[in-house]
């Protein structure tokens, strides 16, 4: 078998010789096996799309969702396929029956989309929105007590939170939260759990039928090699009926609609078959993407243990060079394939710097500065954000990295942002 790292990428990604990938967060990337199995299936469709739509999507749609049942041990009738995390935080917010007044619960570190779809709510419906701040770095049982805090001060005023929202892995900084007591913790306080595991499938371990959560999405195109475009949304079933395709489509059936017996069974896979024309050779490749896994790469257990070893000692070895520090906590939980390294700020412009990180903007316009230098003359792309008073870079672990692509990608962020700091562009703002 050839060996995780560089030789890897080059037997088996589409990269080419000159990029160096250390983003897999942000937009995974897809092995070249698979990808010639999504043109296959692309191709089948587009030769022939009355039989391909009528007769032969349907029963491939199935069984690609009876394997990835089996990765997350979830019964396949809870489970359809969507485009993205996206839509499918979008999907369950805006079909399930809130009322005005609703509480929604949000930790400060929510991705922007899905508490932009909260926000939609309360515009819209008059939703109250709860927001938690969360200052990493934080141990579990921190992030645990503060959701409850805030659990049992509502029910105190008499005004229960409804829905609480929260990630697997938070996005940037990028950072596991003990999702699955916080799962528990809904469920004891009668709230209602979204979890926007949009980094979970393929990053961590997964029991849908032990967490029983009401509802869950996740993509898979982050973190499971497939090609854009699939991501998963589990729903509870007690919350089959009230959960309605996004767009609303042929299949649309009204909450209190009975059905008999086995149609009442399949009532939310089979609503979520076809609400629309579209491509589905990217759900369709689920499988290829699972056996690639399997086959090529040794299994889930394989993966996960490279990717967190190479990410522990990739961070590491990026602390010790740029003399600042990893983002974790007392337990270690934090870091999963994805880890986060305090950027080295020269001391002389420390200060001003993290000021400016606080206005609005500044961090976006110097992204767009530092990542364009990272993409054009590097081939390679580190992001970063700014967290509780300090600015983070996220790298990504994959089988198809190692630690020196690390120091490759930090030494050429490191020349991009200090190139910035040396710029009128940012000078302009010291005056
Ligand atoms: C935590 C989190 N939620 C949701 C999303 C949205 O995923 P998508 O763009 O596939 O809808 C992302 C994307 O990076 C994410 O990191």
């Amino acid at each position: 078998m050839t060996a995780f790292g560089k030789e890897f990428r080059e037997k088996y990604f589409p990269t080419g010789p000159q990029t160096v990938p250390i983003n897999h967060g942000s937009y995974g990337l897809v092995p070249t096996p698979v990808i010639k199995k999504f043109h296959e299936h692309l191709d089948e469709d587009l030769a022939f799309p009355d039989k391909y739509i009528v007769f032969d999507y349907t029963p491939q749609l199935k069984a690609n969702i009876a394997r990835v049942a089996q990765l997350v041990d979830a019964d396949p009738l809870d489970l359809v396929f969507c485009n993205n995390a996206s839509t499918g935080v979008n999907t369950v917010l805006r079909s399930y029956p809130f009322q005005k007044g609703d509480k929604i619960l949000m930790p400060s570190t929510v991705y922007d989309a899905c508490g932009n779809t909260v926000k939609f709510l309360k515009n819209r419906y008059g939703i109250e929105i709860l927001t938690l701040d969360l200052p990493y770095p934080l141990s579990d049982d921190e992030v645990v007590s503060k959701f409850k805090e805030v659990f049992e001060a509502e029910e105190s005023n008499g005004n229960p939170v409804k829905l609480a929202l929260f990630d697997t892995v938070v996005s940037m900084p990028g950072l596991r939260i003990p999702f699955e007591r916080l799962i528990k913790l809904c469920k004891d306080h009668n709230v209602l759990s979204m979890v926007d595991g949009a980094h979970s499938i393929g990053l961590v371990k997964l029991s849908l039928k032990t967490l029983e959560p009401d509802f869950y999405t996740t993509n898979l195109h982050k973190w499971l090699y497939v090609p854009r475009g699939c991501a998963l949304l589990y729903v509870n079933k007690k919350h089959h009926r009230s959960i309605h395709t996004f767009p609303v489509s042929h299949s649309y059936l009204a909450d209190d609609e009975p059905l008999e017996e086995t149609l009442e069974q399949s009532r939310l896979v089979d609503r979520f078959a076809f609400v629309g024309s579209s491509s589905f050779a990217s759900f369709v490749s689920a499988i290829d993407a699972i056996e690639f896994r399997e086959n090529v790469c040794g299994g889930e257990d394989a993966i996960a243990d490279y990717c967190l070893r190479t990410a522990k000692e990739g961070g590491a070895k990026i602390a010790e060079l740029w003399g600042t520090k990893v983002l974790e906590n007392k337990e270690g939980s934090l870091t999963t394939s994805m880890v986060n390294v305090e950027a080295p700020i020269p001391s002389d412009l420390k200060e001003d710097f993290l000021r400016l990180c606080k206005t609005p903007k500044f961090v976006e316009k110097m992204r767009a500065y530092v990542d364009r230098i990272q993409v054009e003359e590097f081939h390679t792309y580190l992001p970063c954000c700014y967290h509780n008073g300090a600015l983070w870079c996220r790298f990504s672990a994959q089988v198809y990295v190692d630690v020196d692509d690390f120091v490759y990608a930090a030494n050429s962020f490191r020349k991009a942002f200090n190139r910035y700091l040396e710029s009128d562009t940012f000078k302009v703002l010291l005056n």
